[in-house]
């Protein structure tokens, strides 16, 4: 009895360690190399091929850092920002971002009638993309911005960009927006991974007569 357990304990340790063994081996190390942020010899960054397949983390409307309503006549964008998958895994766990983390948000052009649309504002082609990247090795502050126009591989940002201030100054985590990413806003509160800036913002908001509405 004993012994049936042993070989029965050594003989599932066994078949796990050959899946560890297998997985640590071939399907995260694919995987990982094919997530990992590619350089070309201009420094600039490779646009992900496949980042469409990615985690999705929110869709933003017109989302304006300087004015409060888009002026008229401007076009309206539209958002879609996304993780990939390695990096969305090790968030869920810790609340925060492992090194080689890559972060698209491609911005769309919005029409508001076509097709069958009488009113309502729909996605159509992509204006520019924005990238956002962890590369400790790579970067001073571990983390870099860089732009394209969706086709061309993209162009770093100078650390003087405001990219790197408004970004240092109001994300909710190591530097990146999660108070608009929901699936993301309640993993970081769990973790206590919010940084101590947004809790304040979100204090005072909260505060503010009329705020949340
Ligand atoms: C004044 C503030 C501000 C500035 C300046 C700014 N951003 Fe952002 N950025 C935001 C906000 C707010 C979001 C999250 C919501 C959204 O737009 O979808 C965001 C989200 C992003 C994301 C998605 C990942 C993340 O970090 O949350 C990328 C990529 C990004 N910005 C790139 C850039 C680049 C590149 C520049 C400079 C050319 C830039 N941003 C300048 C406020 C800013």
């Amino acid at each position: 009895m004993l012994m049936g357990t042993q070989i029965e304990t050594g003989g599932a340790d066994m078949k796990q360690l050959i899946q560890v063994v297998c997985l640590a081996a071939f399907l995260p190390c694919a995987a990982a190399l094919a997530q990992a942020p590619e350089y070309n010899a201009d420094n600039r960054l490779v646009l992900p091929a496949d980042y469409r397949e990615w985690i999705f983390l929110t869709s933003s409307l017109d989302l304006n850092y300087d004015q409060a309503v888009p002026g008229a006549g401007q076009r309206s964008l539209l958002d879609n920002v996304f993780v990939n998958p390695q990096a969305y895994g090790v968030f869920s766990k810790t609340g925060t971002w492992p090194d080689k983390t890559v972060l698209v948000k491609e911005n769309r052009t919005a029409a508001s009638a076509g097709s069958i649309s009488k009113s309502g504002k729909f996605q159509t082609a992509v204006a520019s993309m924005e990238l956002h990247i962890k590369d400790e090795a790579r970067f001073p502050g571990k983390w870099a911005f860089f732009v394209s126009d969706g086709k061309a591989p993209a162009q770093l940002m100078p650390q003087t960009a405001s990219c790197y201030s408004c970004h240092a100054q109001h994300a909710a985590v190591d530097t990146t927006f999660v108070q608009f990413y929901p699936t993301l806003l309640e993993i970081a509160r769990a973790k206590g991974t919010l940084s101590p800036a947004y809790l304040k913002e979100e204090r005072a908001t909260a505060a503010t007569p009329g705020a949340g509405r």
